[in-house]
C-alpha cells in the first residue's frame, strides 16, 4: 500500500540537526524506493527557536505537529540557554510540546545491537540477550506539578510537585499491560510507595489493573532497587513502567548496559500525533563536528514507519541494513573500538545508504525475506 504521510522535523540544537538529517535519510530511502509519499516540514524547537522567534515552542510550530501524522524531533539545549531560568529554556520547548501534543506514553526499547555487543560495559553472561522496554510516563508528575521558588525570612527554598491522578495512571499502565501482553507477559512497575504518596495511589492502581490483564505478570519493585537490578541482573526485565521522572532516570542507566545512550530511540504516542525522538541530548561538545551517532535517530525513524505507519517491511529492511554496516566494522567515534574503523555520522548515513540500496536490488531479484 503507498501511503502519503506529513512528518514535521524539528532539529533542534547541538547534535540534533546532524541526527534528524540521518533519520530523515532513512524514512526518505523507504519513501523512494517503496513509492510512499513523505512531505517532510521542517520548524524550529528549542534554542534554535528561541533565537529566532524568542519561544522555544512558536506556536506555528505546535499547530503543525498537531496536524502531522508524525513529529521527528533531534534534540535541545546547549550552554548557550543554560543560564536561563526554568520555564524558559529549550527544554520547555520539548515539554511544552509533548503536553500540547497530549503525548503520555514514552517508550523506550533498549536491546542489544549484536555487532555491538563487545561495547557494553557489562561481562557478556550479564548482558545476556538483554531486550526490554521502559514505558515512561510522559505528561506527569513532577515534569509538570506545580514549582515555585520562594523566600522565607531571608531563606530560598525551591520546590517541585510530583502528582499523580488514578485516570493518569490508568492510562498510561493500559499501555504497558497491552506491550507486555504482546511480549513476554511480564510487566514490572517501578516506583517508591515506601515513602511517597504518589507512588502508593500509583501501586494500587497498577496493581487494580493487573485484574484486567491476568496473563501478565506483574511485578512492583522500588526505584532505588530497580537502577541497581539494572545492573545486577537486566535481563530479568521485560517491560518496565514508571512515572516521568523514574522513568528519565532508569531509561539513561539502563541505555548505558548496551553501551551508549547514543543508540537508544523513543516512540511518545498521545491523543494527536505521535513523536519520535533519540533519547539522547545536545551533546553541545559533539556539535557541528560530523561525529555524532546516528543509530538512536535512525532507530526512532524505523519506530516510526513500524509503529505509526505500519510499515514493517521497510522498517526491517532499513534496521537489517544498519545491523549490516555495523558489521562491517565501521562506527561513530563514541562506540569505537580497538579494530574498528571511525567514520564521520554524514559517511556513516552514506553506508546506510548503499547498504539499503543493496539489500533493495537483493530483495527484488530474490524476494524479501532473507
Ligand atoms: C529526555 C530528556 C528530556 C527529559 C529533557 C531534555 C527535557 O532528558 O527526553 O529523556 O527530561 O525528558
Ligand atoms: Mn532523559
Amino acid at each position: 500500500m503507498k501511503l502519503k504521510k506529513t512528518i514535521i522535523l524539528l532539529p533542534g540544537d547541538g547534535i540534533g540537526p546532524e541526527v534528524t538529517r540521518s533519520a530523515a535519510n532513512v524514512l526518505q530511502e523507504c519513501a523512494r524506493e517503496f513509492q510512499h509519499q513523505f512531505t517532510f516540514v521542517e520548524m524550529p524547537v528549542g534554542g534554535a527557536a528561541i533565537d529566532k522567534t524568542g519561544t522555544p515552542l512558536p506556536s506555528e510550530t505546535l499547530n503543525a505537529c498537531r496536524k502531522a501524522d508524525a513529529v521527528f524531533l533531534g534534540a535541545v539545549g546547549g550552554p548557550k540557554w543554560d543560564s536561563l531560568p526554568v520555564g524558559q529554556r529549550p527544554e520547555n520547548g520539548l515539554l511544552d510540546l509533548r503536553k500540547g501534543l497530549g503525548l503520555y506514553v514514552n517508550l523506550r526499547p533498549v536491546k542489544v545491537i549484536e555487532p555491538l555487543r563487545g561495547i557494553s560495559p557489562l561481562k557478556q553472561d550479564r548482558l545476556g540477550d538483554l531486550d526490554l522496554e521502559i514505558v515512561r510516563e510522559l505528561a506527569g508528575g513532577m515534569y509538570f506539578g506545580e514549582r515555585g521558588t520562594v523566600k522565607e525570612n531571608g531563606v530560598e527554598r525551591a520546590f517541585d510537585t510530583e502528582s499523580y491522578s488514578t485516570p493518569e495512571i490508568e492510562r498510561i499502565a493500559a499501555f504497558a499491560f497491552t506491550r507486555a501482553e504482546a511480549r513476554s507477559r511480564r510487566l514490572c512497575s517501578v516506583d517508591k510507595a515506601n515513602v511517597l504518596s504518589s507512588s502508593q495511589l500509583w501501586r494500587r492502581t497498577v496493581s487494580a489493573m493487573g485484574t484486567v490483564y491476568p496473563n501478565v505478570k506483574l511485578e512492583h519493585m522500588y526505584v532505588d532497587n530497580a537502577a541497581m537490578q539494572l545492573t545486577l541482573k537486566p535481563t530479568q526485565f521485560d517491560v518496565m513502567l514508571s512515572t516521568n521522572m523514574f522513568g528519565d532516570i532508569l531509561s539513561d542507566a539502563a541505555a548505558a548496559l548496551v553501551g551508549s545512550i547514543g543508540l537508544i530511540p523513543s516512540a511518545s504516542f498521545g491523543t494527536s500525533a505521535p513523536m519520535f525522538e533519540p533519547i539522547h541530548g545536545s551533546a553541545p561538545a559533539l556539535a557541528g563536528k560530523d561525529i555524532a551517532n546516528p543509530i538512536g535517530a535512525i532507530l526512532s525513524a524505523t519506530m516510526m514507519l513500524r509503529d505509526t505507519f505500519g510499515l514493517s517491511l521497510e522498517a526491517d529492511w532499513a534496521e537489517q541494513s544498519l545491523v549490516r554496516v555495523l558489521n562491517t566494522g565501521v562506527r561513530t567515534a563514541d562506540i569505537a573500538e580497538p579494530g574498528k574503523k571511525t567514520v564521520a555520522c554524514s559517511v556513516f548515513n552514506d553506508m546506510l545508504h548503499d547498504e539499503m540500496q543493496r539489500t533493495f536490488e537483493h530483495a527484488e531479484k530474490y524476494g524479501w525475506g532473507v
